[in-house]
């Protein structure tokens, strides 16, 4: 049996169920599990926290100037997950709100802030043992990964999903407000000029639309085993 570990790149469209299936392939092999979108979300809520960052302009001095300023962690929770944190501070909850998926959407597009959170989720790989889950992470952050995983499902399920999952958490929106956030979201970052949501040619693509969760799971521990030869 290999027992060297590995990095896992799990990538996708938003409200694909990425989180899931990467959470959940962690805790069955044994491995880290890092939300590379919680740190553009962390990093969005931080600019509008102090002004920087408005429904239409983002003042990018500010943020080049502070940029390295910000600490992002993550620690587990009494749940069994895990919970992020900016600079000490548990911003979890803050962070899911659409308004700070908008605003990390719109950050994401600017190189400098790619350039020092890649340069942090690279750090935090160095050692293996890592499921990372993004956009970029098979084609840029670890564009090595033994394993990635590229997910994708129709706009309307995901927005679906992301609906009930925000109404789980008392989050006030409509089915229609989510699925254009959605949408405005899939148009951004498949076309930002800097790193945009693309599947790596040695990606594994799995359509998740009509499948379940412990399907998806399976068939990710199935391509693990077969990667780590531990079957
Ligand atoms: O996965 P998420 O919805 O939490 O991500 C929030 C935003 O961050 C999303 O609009 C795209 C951006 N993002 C990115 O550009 N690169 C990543 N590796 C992860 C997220």
């Amino acid at each position: 049996m290999n027992t060297d570990k590995i990095n896992i790149a799990v990538d996708g469209f938003s409200s694909c169920g990425k989180s899931t299936i990467a959470k959940g392939l962690a805790a069955k092999v044994g491995y880290i599990y890092i939300d590379s979108g919680a740190m553009y979300r962390a990093l969005a809520l931080f600019a509008i926290k102090n002004g920087w960052m408005t429904e239409d302009y983002i003042n990018e001095d500010e943020l080049i100037r502070h940029i390295s300023d910000i600490k992002i962690e993550f620690k587990p929770n009494d749940d069994g997950t895990q919970d992020t944190y900016l600079n000490g501070e548990n911003v979890e909850s803050e962070i899911r709100s659409l308004q700070v998926a908008n605003g990390a959407s719109r950050i994401s597009t600017l190189g400098f802030v790619r350039e020092e959170l890649v340069r942090q989720q690279r750090a935090m790989g160095e050692q293996k043992g890592v499921v990372m889950d993004g956009r970029d992470i098979g084609t840029v952050v670890f564009p090595d990964a033994e394993l990635k995983i590229f997910l994708t499902a129709s706009p309307e399920v995901r927005a679906k999903r992301r609906f009930l999952e925000l109404q789980s958490k008392d989050i006030d929106t409509t089915y229609e407000d989510t699925l254009a956030n959605v949408t405005e979201r899939d148009y951004r970052d498949t076309t930002r000029k800097e790193s945009p949501l693309r599947k790596a040619e040695d990606a594994l693509e799995l359509d998740n639309s009509y499948i379940t969760i412990d399907e998806q799971l399976q068939w990710a521990v199935d391509m693990f085993n077969k990667i780590t030869k531990r079957e």
